[in-house]
C-alpha cells in the first residue's frame, strides 16, 4: 500500500504517463486542418494540473484496474476539462485572456477556432472512449495485455464510461453549472443554489472521475464501496470550486497561471462572496474532513484518495 511519502512521485508518474497519452491521441499539428489540431494541442498539452486523470487513476488502483486501462477514462477526462476551460474562457463567457500560463486559445486563435476547439476536444473525449487501442504507453506485460485487451473491447464497460462522461457533461453536469454561472451573474444566490451551481459546473466532472477510474477494474464494484466513493467524490467536487473560489480571490496570476480577482470584478456569486475568505475556508476544511470519512472504512486501499483529497483542499494554483 503507499506510503505518504510517495505521493509526490506517483503524481508526477500519472501526470507523466497522461501525458503521454494525451499526445498520442490527439491529430498532430500538420494534419488538415492544421490550425485547428495546432489550437487543440495548444489547449491541452503541457498544462494544467490533471486532476481528474489523477483521480480517475487514483480510484481505478483502489480496484485493482490496470493502469494502461485508466490512461483512456482518463484522457478523455481532461480532454471534456479543457473543453471546457476554452469555452469557459470566450468573451461570452467569463472572457479570460490567460489560462494554464499562456495566453487564452481564442486570444492565441480567434474566438471561431476556440469554439471549435472546444466541439473537437469534447468529441475526441468519446472517440477515445470507444476506440480499440490503448492510449497510452506501450503495454509491458502479458497479464496487462489480456485485461487491457478484455477492457478495450467490453463494449459493457465503453458503454458505462461514455454514460457518465455525457451526463457529467451536459446539461445536469458541467455545461448545466456554466448556464447557472451565466444566468447568476450579479445576483445573491440562496446557499443551495451557490452549492448546485458548484456541484454542476465543476463538481460533476470529478465525480465522473472517481466513478470512471472505479469502474475499470476487473471485476464489478460492491455496493459498499460504490457509496463511499460517491460521497468521497461530492465532498471533494465541492471542495475544489471553493478552493478555486477562494484562490481567485487570494492567489496570484503568475501562481495560479490565469488571471485572479475575477470573480468579484464580474459580479460573479461564489462562496468568498457569500460567506467570506475565512468560512470559505473552513467549509474546505470541513468537506476534506468528509471525505476522509467516507473512505474510513475502506483501509490503507483508500490512502492515495485520501492524500488527493488532501491536495484538493490545500492547493495553491
Ligand atoms: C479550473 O480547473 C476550472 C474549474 C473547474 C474550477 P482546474 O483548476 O482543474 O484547471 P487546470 O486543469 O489545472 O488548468
Ligand atoms: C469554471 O469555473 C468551471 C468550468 C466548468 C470550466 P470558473 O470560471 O471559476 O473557472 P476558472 O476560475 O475560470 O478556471
Ligand atoms: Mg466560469
Ligand atoms: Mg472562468
Ligand atoms: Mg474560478
Amino acid at each position: 500500500m503507499p506510503e505518504p511519502l510517495d505521493f509526490k512521485p506517483w503524481m508526477q508518474a500519472i501526470c507523466q504517463r497522461t501525458e503521454i497519452a494525451l499526445e498520442r491521441t490527439l491529430p498532430e499539428s500538420s494534419t488538415v486542418p492544421t490550425i485547428l489540431h495546432e489550437a487543440m494541442r495548444y489547449a491541452v498539452i503541457g498544462g494544467g494540473k490533471r486532476i481528474r486523470p489523477l483521480l480517475c487513476h487514483a480510484a481505478g488502483e483502489l480496484v485493482g484496474a490496470a493502469p494502461q486501462m485508466l490512461d483512456i477514462p482518463a484522457v478523455a477526462l481532461e480532454l471534456i476539462h479543457t473543453y471546457s476551460l476554452v469555452h469557459d474562457d470566450l468573451p461570452a463567457m467569463d472572457n479570460d485572456d490567460w489560462r494554464r500560463g499562456q495566453p487564452t486559445v481564442h486570444r492565441r486563435y480567434g474566438e471561431a477556432t476556440a469554439v471549435l476547439v472546444g466541439d473537437a476536444l469534447q468529441a475526441q473525449a468519446f472517440i477515445v472512449l470507444t476506440d480499440q487501442s490503448p492510449v497510452g504507453d506501450a503495454i509491458s506485460s502479458s497479464r496487462e495485455l489480456s485485461d487491457a485487451a478484455h477492457g478495450i473491447l467490453d463494449a459493457h464497460r465503453q458503454a458505462r464510461w461514455v454514460r457518465e462522461l455525457a451526463w457529467a457533461s451536459g446539461s445536469l453536469g458541467m455545461a448545466g453549472g456554466q448556464a447557472l454561472d451565466l444566468s447568476n451573474v450579479g445576483l445573491t444566490l440562496p446557499r443551495a443554489q451557490l452549492e448546485t451551481m458548484h456541484r454542476l459546473k465543476t463538481g460533476a466532472l470529478i465525480e465522473a472521475a472517481v466513478r470512471m477510474g472505479a469502474h475499470a477494474g476487473p471485476t464489478p464494484i460492491e455496493q459498499e464501496l460504490e457509496t463511499a466513493l460517491g460521497v468521497y467524490a461530492r465532498a471533494i467536487g465541492l471542495a475544489f470550486q471553493v478552493v478555486d473560489d477562494l484562490l481567485d480571490a487570494t492567489a496570484t496570476a503568475s501562481t495560479l497561471g490565469k488571471t485572479p480577482g475575477k470573480d468579484a470584478l464580474q459580479a460573479k456569486p461564489t462562496y468568498v462572496s457569500m460567506l467570506g475568505l475565512e468560512a470559505s475556508h473552513a467549509l474546505a476544511q470541513e468537506l476534506r474532513i468528509e471525505a476522509h470519512l467516507a473512505l474510513e472504512r475502506l483501509g490503507h486501499r483508500a490512502d492515495r484518495l485520501a492524500q488527493l483529497a488532501d491536495w484538493v483542499v490545500e492547493r495553491v494554483s
